[in-house]
């Protein structure tokens, strides 16, 4: 594979953005309240906590609802047909709100985007679009929205995704409260037969580990309680970089700054190291959840899927994770339908999950994606053979989720609230270190906060409790 080496953002090309954003600042009659609607993973929802960045340094404000917006942009996902259905449908709403908001700019940007002949499918099929980009120029955005607003024309900017930029200090607004999300890595080399992610987010490349340090220690001094390590593949964090530290150094150092919780996401099961489980062993604020997605139970369908690992080298590392962290919490993705399968193979990934027990599981039905090996191999599942074992598969996770949300009943835990209830305005809901929703009687004076609570009882996929004094 070539490799094109990774670079920052200069500090020039920033400066240039800026320039743009307060030239459109001072702009008469530009827009002035925008709203984002964020699909598919972590990875976007950071990306728009950054055009939120760059849209306050524009001058602009968030509108309350989309319904009152000069400006609302789209972040796109494109993993599964249906997330690119959802976004692009969405999009064709707004054809009708322009009618009665001429003025409104309608812009779309993310991973659907970065697929082959996107722009032109939005520049010839979408004209009511004003202003579209990728991943890979978001850092652009100031200066696509000026010269859109300015010159009066749709602006289309997609460049390939091999582009290799990390986009240091861009402004950010931040959603999330007591949390943040901190990327550590762009982009993924793995190319797993299914998946578009490599060929939308361009290759592995790892941010300089200071300058991850540096942002968690400032928001430890913020005040947060909790961070997320983001990656599409964070444990190959480095590898791509010279003298840089392992995941598992960086995780050590990371959790030593002292932020009370640290979650990390995603792990890919080929390269959970030993040094990794130690440091989520020893470490004092990791949470002893982890995501780790198996995909598939069949070593045949995994080879196929290229996934590099085999069913028996996967509950391997299971076992390895259970004997050092006992109450480790395990959650995974998992496709049902991937070419080829077989109802031996699709058995073989019922049986995986019940011999793990994961605590939770993500179940998709395969969704071939243009571009990638899959997608031409032949053996395609029928979609009715793919929804019945979906079916299957969800129930027989149904009742290892209960039964894992009943065995904590008892047990005494520390809850980081998040908020007031939706459902009951005396309750709050906030989450375990294990990532499982509890909700106990409470008030808006505990969110951000950390309490005691006592599980009570257990729905199909949260918790309830009390408090403990
Ligand atoms: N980098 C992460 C997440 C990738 S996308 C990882 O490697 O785990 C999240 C999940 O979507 C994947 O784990 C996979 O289960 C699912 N997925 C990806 N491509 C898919 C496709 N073409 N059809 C169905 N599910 C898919
Ligand atoms: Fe996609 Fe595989 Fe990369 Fe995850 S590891 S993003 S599933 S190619
Ligand atoms: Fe979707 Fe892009 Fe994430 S395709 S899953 S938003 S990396």
């Amino acid at each position: 594979m070539d490799r094109i080496k990774a670079r920052e953002l200069t500090k020039e090309e920033r400066e240039a953005q800026q320039r743009y954003a307060a030239a459109f600042k001072a702009l008469p009659d530009r827009p002035r309240r925008y709203a984002i609607v964020t699909y598919g993973c972590q990875m976007n929802e950071r990306d728009s906590e950054n055009l939120a960045g760059m849209f306050e340094e524009m001058g602009m404000h968030s509108a309350p609802d989309r319904t009152q917006a000069d400006l609302v942009i789209f972040n796109t996902c494109c993993v599964r047909d249906n997330a690119q259905r959802r976004a692009l449908g969405n999009v064709t709403w707004l054809k009708e709100l322009k009618k009665e908001r001429p003025h409104l700019i309608v812009a779309v940007c993310g991973c659907m985007m970065q697929q082959s002949s996107m722009g032109e499918t939005i520049l010839r099929q979408y004209p009511f679009v004003d202003l579209a980009f990728g991943t890979a120029n978001l850092y652009r955005l100031p200066e696509l929205l000026y010269q859109g607003v300015t010159e009066r024309r749709r602006i289309v900017e997609v460049l390939h995704a091999q582009q290799e930029i990390i986009p240091e200090a861009l402004p950010e607004k931040r959603s999330q409260g007591s949390q943040a999300y901190v990327t550590i890595m762009y982009g993924c080399n793995n190319f797993c037969t299914y998946c578009i992610v490599p060929y939308v987010r361009g290759r592995e490349r790892s941010r300089d580990s200071q300058k991850i340090l540096e942002e968690v220690t400032y928001l430890r001094d913020e005040g947060l309680q909790e961070i997320m390590l983001l990656g599409q593949n964070v444990n190959s964090y480095g590898l791509d970089r010279e003298d840089e530290l392992s995941f598992a150094q960086l995780l050590d150092r990371v959790d030593k700054i002292g932020i009370p919780w640290i979650r990390f996401m995603t792990s890919h099961p080929k390269d959970i190291s030993e040094d990794l489980i130690e440091v989520m062993a020893n470490g004092n604020h990791v949470c002893h959840a982890l995501h780790l997605p198996a995909q598939h139970g069949s070593n045949r369908i995994l080879a196929s899927m290229n996934r590099r690992y085999t069913r028996e080298s996967y509950l391997n590392t299971i076992r390895k994770l259970r004997e050092k962290i006992p109450d480790i919490a395990l959650s995974t993705d998992l496709i049902v339908g991937f070419p080829g399968e077989t109802e031996e193979d699709f058995e073989q990934t019922c049986s995986l999950v019940r011999e793990v027990r994961f605590d939770s599981a993500f179940t998709f039905i395969y969704s071939p994606r243009e571009g990638t090996a899959a997608a031409n191999m032949p053996d395609q599942v029928p979609a009715e053979v793919a929804s019945r074992r979906i079916q299957t598969l969800i129930a027989i996770q149904k009742t290892i989720t209960k039964e894992k949300l009943e065995a904590m009943i008892g047990q005494q835990q520390r809850v980081l609230v998040e908020g007031i209830s939706k459902r009951d305005g005396q309750m709050v809901a906030g989450k375990n270190q294990y990532n499982i929703t509890v909700n106990f009687p409470g008030n808006a004076e505990m969110i951000g906060q950390f309490t005691k609570v006592r599980i009570m009882s257990a729905g199909e996929s949260t918790l309830r409790g009390s408090l403990e004094t």
